[in-house]
């Protein structure tokens, strides 16, 4: 019964056949990688509702959500403060109970489960904090350990296992320390073995990277992401941070005054965000109108002005910028940005034409979608 999650490690192009056998849980096979049609480690929300009681009154936290999230996938939650991602996703393991609704682990719901089944539950879903939640009189070692303490696996099979769960996160040199002595990247690798201890199907992530800077959050996302492709784990996380979604999320859902405004592959979402929260969520990422042509923006064209033009890119191709090249009239690139985000080219142009250039805005339509801005008189900075 040791291996478990790190079988697949050594060899992660084979799939686990076998049952896993952990005492007093329920067994399930494994497969390393996403594979379509597999239900272990999927989570589907079906009509989820939650509405807390409080002194003050009631507080619906969720609206009826449906989403489907499969197995293997990165799937980020975003959302302003108070929209109900942490309780979204404290349903998953159960943390919360829905209102109403149901909420399906590996395909099967888990709003009837007793206690024993619940125990079992939480086994396959590990979970990472914000603040790490490590207990400071205990050692790393004895900090991983505790999952497995607590559910009574017998001694002699928890060394091994926490050993490998050290290796994995790269903490093997720690494991007699107390967490008092590490860094914070250092105490979230702790919190990130102990979830991994139980060889968990699902991990659960609110805001884990949000005590850290952006040096160690980076490494902590590139952990994340080489759990997830080394163990086929799907990863749900909350995040406030829009370029961590960016960084390692297959896709995203957000959520507004507890409900699903928009859903998707990062790639299609943050190339061309459609519901106003979501636009307001990525205004941090996409660079706004520089300040000098801010001010002098104009709604009607002014004779021999320019028309300011936004062209957003997302599509597989990178954008053809040949029609921009052989029109004959200017065409003055004020800002631009492509990224690559899983194989796609995503980003915006800022162009400035002649205002009374007609044919201008069909020709950039090859290049992307295009937005008009505005107008800008003839003696401003475009030229
Ligand atoms: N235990 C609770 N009791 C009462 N209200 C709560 C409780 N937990 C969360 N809420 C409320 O539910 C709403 C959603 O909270 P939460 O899921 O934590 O949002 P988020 O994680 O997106 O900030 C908020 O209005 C919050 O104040
Ligand atoms: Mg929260």
């Amino acid at each position: 019964m040791v291996g478990l999650i790190f079988d697949s490690l050594r060899d992660p192009g084979t799939p686990v056949t076998g049952q896993r056998q952990v005492p007093g849980a329920a067994t399930a096979a494994r497969a390393p990688a996403p594979v379509p049609g597999r239900e272990a480690g999927t989570v589907r929300f079906e009509s989820v509702s939650k509405t807390y009681r409080s002194a003050a009154g009631p507080v619906q936290a969720l609206d009826r959500v449906d989403l489907a999230i499969p197995a293997g996938a990165i799937f980020g939650i975003i959302g302003r403060s108070g929209a109900g991602k942490s309780s979204l996703l404290r349903t998953v393991n159960r943390l919360e109970a829905p209102s109403s609704g149901r909420v399906l682990v590996d395909g099967a719901p888990i709003d009837a489960l007793d206690t024993d089944g619940l125990v079992a539950l939480r086994r396959r879903i590990g979970m990472i904090f914000q603040h790490f939640n490590l207990l400071a009189a205990k050692t790393v070692r004895q900090n991983v350990a505790l999952p497995l303490t607590v559910a009574g696996v017998p001694r002699r099979a928890i060394g091994p296992r926490v050993a490998e769960a050290l290796r994995l996160v790269g903490l093997e040199d720690k494991a007699d320390t107390y967490p008092s002595r590490l860094s914070g990247g250092q105490k979230q690798r702790v919190g990130i073995a102990r979830a991994l201890v139980s060889d968990p199907e699902i991990l659960l992530c609110d805001e884990a990277t949000s005590a850290l800077d952006p040096e160690t959050t980076l490494a902590i996302l590139d952990l994340l992401r080489d759990i997830n492709r080394r163990l086929g784990i799907t990863i749900i996380l909350i995040t406030h941070e829009m370029s961590v979604i960016r960084e390692i999320c297959s896709d995203v859902v957000v959520l507004e005054g507890g409900r699903v405004v928009e859903t998707g592959p990062v790639w299609r979402v943050f190339g061309a965000p459609e519901h106003p929260t979501t636009r307001a969520l990525l205004e941090p990422l996409t660079r706004g109108l520089p300040p000098d042509l801010a001010a002098r923006l104009q709604p009607l064209p002014a004779p021999g002005g320019w028309a300011i033009l936004r062209i957003t890119c997302s599509g597989r191709a990178a954008p053809d910028l040949s029609g921009l090249a052989g029109a004959g009239a200017p065409v003055r690139l004020l800002q631009a940005g492509i990224e690559r985000i899983q194989g796609h080219a995503v980003g915006r142009m800022l162009v400035a034409v002649p205002a009374e250039d007609p044919g201008a805005e069909a020709r950039l339509r090859a290049v992307g979608d295009v937005e008009r801005v505005g107008y800008v008189p003839a003696d401003a900075a475009v030229g």
